[in-house]
């Protein structure tokens, strides 16, 4: 847990978490659209840039640097994921650009009789990079795992019933970047070994708020960004060694044909890894600052991934009483399960706080969207937004736009108050 030194200090770690670029103070709550960067994580890029712009591959010093830049980039990931070495991350431009690398790269094995399975709870970069398979006719088709409307959990015995002998790849989500619902990834992991499939992770959401073990969940490819956990653009695959080698991504002759750098197009921009390694380090300096409360847990971890285990911990225990504060109110401020005319998307029910990210999608009956979030900025300073968020989940509750906050760990109780005062202000208005 963060007590409120800890809370002055992390906010500290981040140059805009109290005020934006015109001294504006504002509470940010567009997270899950993309972070506010880390002073440390911004500082190693901007070195990074400076000192090693050459590119790998010379024996001159600033080339010597870009390479073991992105080695410990990349050394940095594979310890944060539990994935056995550097040597199993694959660095792209997005998330979105890596799964439909994937894509490509499993299409040229398939022959138009297979089916993708995927949820309703997906992002789209997890949708149309299954869905050009079938339009270019490399599988029959791609099959929806239904969600629950009432609470946006899995249906997970839909799912179950989907999963056949013809299914190449399972793809899920970790959380939804909507309703923060987190999809139990084990069992689904265990459906697709049983079937023979591939397994996919979009864990682009859920990687600030929860460790994430890809041994442990047992999947072949995990995806995440790190501009969503508060480092720069450029985003990290984990990928089954067997089918790093085995698979044939689109690639030109003369670059490698073994290891990540056989799926790597192109140069790779060095700072950032330096900024992700940033990111990193930050994580290992919140344990320094909790390591006393978890003492004698955690036992079964060791070295590094103990320390992030800690920090992963605390910062979800954060996470969960802020949450538990925008859906029951405190201090006599009313929380969104309390305000007459919100409708909230996702769980509700405070005790089952474990089975969500902080993210929250709500809408207000009789007032649009834009209204409220216009609002929010103008008299609390809640920097926010209403979207379709390119969730297909949105669809899936008839909506064309929802109002969405989604917290991280420099966000406070008090600005918690400042939103959901504004948001009852507007609320009670005729
Ligand atoms: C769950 C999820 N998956 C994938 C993406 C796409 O990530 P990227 O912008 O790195 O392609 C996002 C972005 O919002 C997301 O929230």
């Amino acid at each position: 847990m963060f007590n409120d030194e800890l809370v002055k200090k992390i906010r500290a770690a981040f140059p805009r978490a109290e005020k934006d670029y015109t001294g504006r103070k504002r509470a940010f709550f567009d997270n899950g659209t993309g972070t506010l960067v880390l002073e440390r994580a911004a500082k190693a890029e901007a070195k990074a840039r400076v000192d090693c712009s050459a590119n790998i591959g010379a024996n001159f010093d600033e080339s010597k640097l870009a390479k073991e830049t992105v080695k410990e980039g990349k050394e940095a990931v594979a310890e944060f994921l539990n994935a056995p070495s550097g040597d199993t991350i694959v660095s792209g431009e997005s998330a979105t650009r890596l799964l439909f690398d994937v894509s490509y790269a499993i299409g040229k094995e398939c022959n138009g009789t297979e089916n993708v399975v995927i949820t309703e709870l997906e992002h789209y970069a997890n949708v149309s990079p299954w869905n050009e398979l079938v339009r270019q006719g490399k599988i029959k088709e791609v099959r929806f795992a239904r969600m629950n409307l009432e609470d946006g959990t899995l249906d997970f015995d839909h799912l179950q019933e989907l999963i056949d002998s013809n299914t190449e790849i399972v793809s899920v989500t970790s959380a939804s970047n909507v309703t923060g619902t987190k999809i139990p990834l084990e069992p689904v992991r265990k459906l697709a070994k049983e079937a023979d499939s591939y397994f996919v992770v979009d864990a682009v959401h859920h990687v600030p708020h929860g460790l994430i073990d890809v041994q442990k969940i047992g999947c072949d490819f995990l995806v995440f960004s790190g501009y969503k956990i508060f480092g720069s653009h450029g985003s990290y695959m984990y990928m089954n060694p067997e089918y790093m080698e085995n698979l044939r991504p689109y690639k030109v002759k003369p670059s490698t044909n073994t290891g990540p750098g056989k799926w790597e197009s192109g140069t790779r921009n060095q700072a950032m890894f330096a900024s992700i390694k940033g990111v990193m380090d930050h994580f290992l300096w919140i344990s320094e600052q909790v390591k006393s409360q978890y003492e004698g847990k955690f036992k079964e971890y060791s070295g590094k991934r103990c320390d992030y285990k800690i920090a992963m911990s605390a910062t979800q225990q954060n996470e969960r009483e802020l949450s538990k504060a925008v859906l029951g109110g405190f201090d006599d401020i009313p929380g969104l399960l309390n305000i007459p005319k919100v409708k909230i998307y996702g769980i509700t029910d405070v005790n089952r706080i474990n089975e969500r990210d902080p993210t929250f999608a709500f809408t207000v009956d009789g007032i649009p969207n834009e209204d409220i979030i216009k609002y929010l900025w103008a008299e609390g300073g809640i920097a926010t937004r209403a979207e379709n968020f390119y969730s297909y989940a949105v669809e899936v509750f008839n909506q064309q736009k929802v109002n969405r906050i989604s917290l991280v760990q420099y966000n406070t109780l008090e600005e918690v108050g400042i939103f959901l005062k504004a948001l009852n202000t507007i609320c009670s208005r005729k």
